[in-house]
């Protein structure tokens, strides 16, 4: 079980004349990782995410709930935004088979499906609870503040279908929320209502909580192995307690991004996986590196890279165009996976024909492979920065393992750029807007500023 990162491809020694991160650079980087790191690691009892790999009270609530639920639900409808919703949706994608939703419960293994919402479009949530049979519906409200607009108005909603459907008494039963242990709407619901609820820990922020209950309530309930989850991302949080930046994987992430994006122009950092169960991983750690980084320096000067999704092979034929032709403000790092599963030889069927027949007893697994090494070495033979991280499989273990990194690696940035990683003031003034416009009380200030922007203008309207 392993997690590597080739970061050569990143190096000035490895590129063409004039690009990527000079020896130098990389060596003097060492010091300001010391600082960023001690600062990270000084903040333990504030920053829960490093301790939720060992905070096995907190996983034996969502053990309870998963033993609990289990066999008495055929579905799981999780409510949810941000960070309540994009760890759960990408543990699913990589840890469950294929399709999931689409197997039958013997398939399942007896297991629930797991339907996400994450926004409040109503064709989305008509649609959903239209193809639900409530009565055999577990549903989770994940919310850490527990009053997030557009989760309360999904649980308002599915709520009172529940209620209709099955009766106030039994509609509760069929409800957990995953809250903050002691603020917020929802749990005050709970204490009201008798709702079953488990604890988001106080200390623990939205897209930093995919280890606490937000991911592995769901994941148990799933039938993932959430000891393995809990015991990668356990790993690597021990091995990152080494403050030498050769040593610490998460922190020589951090410093190659932040070197890229603040010496190199390389503003624009691209995930891209090179396997479809990794895919909503991508999209998770897009979440975590624009809300955390994305944030006024320490100078009053705006800072932050920019996170890109893409798949391999499949954006080959979409971005990597733009990857290797587009502006050099781009860094990519691949994950590759090391050991695949399910591959037979590819059949050699019209050997005769040329485009066909070199394809012959090779696998899928290695075609993929050999495509990412390709593009990996395409990029840097046009001088463009780009690392590969390695797991040996995609499983619980190494799932815990490379969200644990990208966590660690994003508190690091953040200490290296100087900002708080841990907050997200600039969501707040839409927020009031929208507040004011639904009349919530205490927004007439938000109203106020709302109403005085500038009116829509006809001469830039079509
Ligand atoms: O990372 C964050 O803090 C946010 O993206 C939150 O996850 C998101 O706003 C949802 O918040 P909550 O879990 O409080 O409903």
């Amino acid at each position: 079980m392993s997690l590597n990162l080739d970061f050569t491809n990143m190096m000035a020694a490895a590129l063409p004349a004039g690009q990527g991160i000079t020896l130098s650079e990389w060596e003097n980087a060492a010091a300001p990782f010391a600082a960023a790191h001690a600062a990270v690691h000084a903040r333990t009892d504030d920053l829960g995410f490093l301790t939720l790999p060992n905070n096995t009270a907190l996983l034996a609530q969502s053990e309870a709930v998963a033993t609990w639920a289990d066999g008495r639900f055929t579905d799981v409808l999780l409510l949810g935004i941000g960070g309540s919703a994009l760890g759960p949706i990408a543990l699913r994608t990589a840890l469950c088979a294929p399709q999931w939703n689409a197997l039958t419960a013997e398939q399942r293994g007896g297991k629930p499906r797991l339907h996400v919402l994450d926004n409040v479009d109503p064709a989305s949530i008509a649609a959903v609870l239209a193809r639900l049979s409530l009565a055999n519906t577990l549903v989770l409200v994940v919310s850490k503040s527990g009053g997030t607009v557009e989760t309360m108005a999904q649980y308002l909603i599915v709520r009172e279908a529940l209620a209709l459907a099955l009766g106030e008494a039994k509609a509760r039963e069929h409800v957990v929320f995953v809250t903050d242990p002691a603020k917020g709407a929802l749990r005050a619901i709970a204490n009201a209502e008798g709702v079953r609820t488990v604890d988001i820990p106080a200390n623990v922020g939205g897209r930093f909580s995919v280890l606490s209950p937000v991911g592995v309530l769901p994941a148990a309930l799933l039938g993932i192995d959430v000891r393995a989850l809990l015991a990668g991302a356990g790993h690597v949080t021990s091995e990152a307690a080494n403050p030498s930046l050769g040593s610490n994987l998460p922190g020589a992430f951090a410093v190659l991004q932040w070197l890229a994006d603040t010496r190199h122009g390389r503003h624009v950092q691209v995930l891209m996986p090179y396997a479809d169960p990794l895919r909503d991983l991508a999209l998770w750690f897009v979440q975590l590196w624009a809300e955390s980084l994305g944030k006024i320096g320490p100078d009053g000067r705006s800072v932050g890279p920019t996170p890109l999704p893409a798949l391999g092979a499949t954006d080959q034929h979409s971005q990597v165009q733009l990857f290797m032709e587009g502006p050099r403000d781009k860094t990519v790092t691949f994950v590759a996976v090391r050991g695949r599963t399910q591959e037979g030889p590819i059949p050699a069927r019209h050997a005769d024909i040329p485009e066909l027949g070199y394809l012959a007893g090779h696998t899928l697994g290695e075609l993929l492979d050999i495509e990412q090494r390709a593009t990996a070495g395409a990029l840097a033979a046009r001088g463009r920065l780009n690392a590969t991280l390695t797991v040996d499989a995609v499983d619980a273990w190494h799932m815990g393992a490379l969200m644990q990194t990208f966590a660690l690696a994003t508190a690091y940035a953040g200490a290296l750029y100087g900002i708080d990683a841990f907050d997200q003031p600039g969501v707040e003034l839409g927020k009031q807007f929208a507040y004011a416009m639904l009349g919530r009380a205490g927004s007439e200030a938000a109203r106020a500023e709302w109403d005085a922007l500038p009116h829509p203008d006809p001469r830039f309207q079509l």
